[in-house]
């Protein structure tokens, strides 16, 4: 179950800096953490942790950036609703390279060139409105339009969204797989509503034990938007998958997480070839 960890705060530069100080906290685990701006303008700090967070640690980080009279972290169970509300509903459609992702009512927003996604408000996270989607996808247009991949893997699938967008626009088979059968389920869903039923096979898997992976690998593209402390825990595994020449594009991370997620990763022999920023996320290419 993932747990937040709230923390109001006065203005946006205290909130910002607290953010950048928890999320490159290797004694955290290097936890995602978002700002939100309040009605009457103050800001909150939310932490995301899927096991119980180390409550001193967090409250001292957030005493090195607040001094000594910093209010406590409260720490509680995310509500299931999180995710949904989150969805379509009300928001507009999402642009990311050619890709256009929108919720059925907004079918005619669809533009002639536009590669479009249509993924319903629902139980999985990926509705292309949050910035590590969106960063991704427009790699994944930059990446197989200039080459061909053959072996691809979406790991992390959440509604689909990604492998989707990489069935949909090059015609490429793709091993979607997530931790949770909801997303699993949701992504097949998806994946029959944009007509590429047949190009994606989901799987649901933790780690890299599941047989699905050996069946498919090696893959010569994976893409993971999770959080940067999996994706650290993940690289030997990613590159052993990984073909002589494979790129992986990593998402879900802050910037301030980057150089450690990198770091993961050019220890497996990767070189990071490219880096993108959207809303304060990172997403990063990283090639043999
Ligand atoms: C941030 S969402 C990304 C969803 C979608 N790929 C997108 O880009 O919008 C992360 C997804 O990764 C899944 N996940 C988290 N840890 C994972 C792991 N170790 N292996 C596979 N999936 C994982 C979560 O269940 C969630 O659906």
């Amino acid at each position: 179950m993932t747990l937040i960890a709230s923390l109001p705060v006065a203005t946006e530069s205290i909130a910002q800096a607290l953010v950048e100080a928890i999320g490159a906290s290797e004694e955290l685990d290097f936890p995602t953490a978002a700002t939100t701006e309040q009605a009457d303008q103050s800001w909150v700090v939310d932490v995301y942790f899927e096991d119980e967070p180390d409550a001193a640690v967090l409250n001292a980080l957030a005493a090195g950036v607040l001094g000594s009279k910093a209010p406590a972290f409260t720490i509680a169970p995310l509500p299931d609703e999180d995710w949904v509300a989150k969805s379509l509903e009300g928001l507009k459609p999402v642009r990311a390279g050619r890709f256009l992702v929108h919720g059925s009512h907004d079918r005619d927003k669809i533009q002639p060139g536009d590669i479009a996604i249509e993924i319903e408000a629902g139980e999985a996270f990926g509705t292309g409105h949050h910035g590590t989607t969106a960063g991704c996808l427009a790699e994944i247009d930059r990446l197989c339009s200039a080459r061909d991949f053959k072996s691809i893997l979406d790991l992390g699938t959440g509604t689909g969204v990604l492998a989707i967008a990489v069935a949909k626009a090059f015609g490429k088979r793709v091993l979607a797989t997530d931790i949770d059968p909801i997303a699993t389920r949701v992504t097949e869903e998806n994946a029959a509503l944009n007509g590429v039923g047949e190009l994606i096979a989901a799987a649901t898997a933790e780690g890299f034990d599941d047989p699905v992976f050996a069946a498919n690998a090696p893959f010569d593209l994976v893409i993971a938007n999770i959080l940067a402390g999996p994706l650290i825990a993940l690289a030997p595994d990613v590159a052993r998958h990984l073909t002589t020449d494979g790129t992986v594009v990593l998402s879900g991370l802050l910037v301030a997480q980057g150089p450690a997620v990198t770091a993961a990763y050019e220890a497996e022999g990767l070189r990071l070839t490219r880096s993108g920023e959207m809303e304060g996320w990172l997403t990063l290419t990283l090639e043999r």
